[in-house]
């Protein structure tokens, strides 16, 4: 029987064959156990993030209920989303994170300078963690020494325990972690030289009554924990695909330039966010089938990408793609905010990664993989590297 479980182990080891058969078999699919619903081709997602006024985000894009009371910008719908969204909106285009690409290179090659001349590295724990963690916390002015304790706390957001709806215990102590470190640092910045920072931001839409003090908040909280883990699991994806697919890293070695390209084929074939959640306003019927009004439905974008509807030869890798319209980063109103940081992060980080290793290999017996129904990725990647590529 056709079953998709998104708190199952089992599933998170290789979700692409439950995909197909929900794509072909069960395009609008109800999971009764937790009572949720899915949809799994392009066209379907596609549709469902543009119609926000049918699938809202204001229930939360989690398939557990909502429990902050407070809107967050991935968590509302126009207006507030729009009002929420245009105040920061302008310091993610391409353009303003172009500036950062030398800093971005600097810590890169900071953190892989004492893995150099040691001929192995584990990608996640010694550099892909710590490398979007360090740069959102300088664009919001966090300390450097906070940096390690901040990302244990996003992990444990993120995480959740196999079968379990709900998010853990240490998973809420973890957000009323953050949410009071922030409130600290937003209370030391009030008694200091303003700054012309995102959060300084953020606390001038405060002081003019666009912002409540706890919607502030809430928006530091996203910020911090969207940029921090999926950027994290995308160069992990991308460095075992690669390990898998030996033509492709071939073909990358011979025309560095299609990098972009190849980091958004691995955002279509094995990307970081597998679904996020909506809940209809109304009744939609699709494919034969009445979703009802109240009802939490699951965007499984990543399958959405491997819909051969869409893609031609969809389960194939294939790093000249270039498939700038996967919907790895949603879509809609609520398309990535963070797109552009996360295409120049991925970018720098590989071109340091595959300069340093030349050759090198995955130790699949020692791969660890992240459990989380939302998040796909690895906790660990060990590698060892050495020789002309
Ligand atoms: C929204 C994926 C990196 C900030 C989203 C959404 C996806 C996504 C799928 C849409 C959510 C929805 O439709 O409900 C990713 C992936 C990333 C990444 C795969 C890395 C590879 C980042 C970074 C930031 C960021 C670096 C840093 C600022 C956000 C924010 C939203 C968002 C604030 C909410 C936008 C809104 O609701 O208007 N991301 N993201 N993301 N992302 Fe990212």
């Amino acid at each position: 029987m056709l079953d998709y479980d998104p708190f199952d182990y089992a599933l998170h080891d290789d979700p692409y064959a439950t995909y197909r058969r929900l794509r072909d078999e069960a395009p609008v699919f109800h999971n009764r156990k937790f009572d949720f619903w899915a949809l799994s081709r392009y066209d379907d997602c596609l549709a469902a993030v543009r119609n926000f006024g049918v699938f809202s985000s204001a229930q939360g894009t989690t398939l557990e209920p909502i429990k902050a009371e407070v809107p967050t910008l991935i968590n509302a719908d126009p207006p507030i989303h729009t009002k929420m969204r245009h105040l920061i909106a302008g310091m993610f285009t391409p353009a303003k994170v172009a500036v950062l690409e030398e800093s971005v290179r600097e810590l890169a090659r900071e953190l892989l300078a004492p893995h150099r001349d040691s001929g192995r590295i584990d990608i996640i724990t010694d550099f892909a963690a710590k490398l979007p963690m360090a740069i959102i916390c300088r664009l919001l002015g966090f300390p450097k020494a906070d940096e390690d304790m901040l990302r244990g706390l996003t992990d444990a957001v993120v995480h959740r325990d196999e079968g379990v709806f709900e998010m853990p215990d240490e998973g809420m102590h973890a957000s009323y972690a953050l949410y009071g470190y922030f409130a600290e640092d937003m209370k030391r910045r009030a008694g200091a030289a303003p700054r012309d920072d995102i959060i300084a931001t953020l606390m001038a839409a405060e002081a003019a009554g666009d912002l409540t003090h706890e919607e502030v908040l809430g928006y530091i909280f996203i910020l911090s924990i969207a940029g921090n883990e999926t950027t994290t699991k995308l160069i992990g994806n991308m460095i075992y695909q690669l390990h898998r697919h030996p033509d492709q890293l071939a073909i990358l070695r011979a025309e560095p330039d299609l990098l972009p390209s190849a980091i958004e084929e691995t955002m279509r074939f094995d990307g970081p966010t597998q679904m996020m959640a909506r809940t209809t306003t109304r009744d939609v019927d699709l494919h034969g089938r009445t979703i009802p009004a109240g009802a939490k439905v699951a965007l499984l974008f990543t399958c959405a990408n491997r819909d051969d509807r869409k893609y031609d030869r969809a389960e194939i890798y294939d790093v000249r793609r270039n498939p700038r319209d996967h919907l790895g980063f949603g879509g809609g109103l609520h398309a990535c905010l963070g797109a552009a940081l996360a295409r120049l992060e991925a970018r720098v980080a590989m071109e340091e990664l595959l300069a340093m290793m030349g050759r090198f290999a995955v130790d699949e017996s020692a791969l660890q993989r992240m459990h989380s129904p939302q998040v796909r990725g690895f906790t660990h990647v060990p590698v060892e590297f050495g020789g002309a590529a």
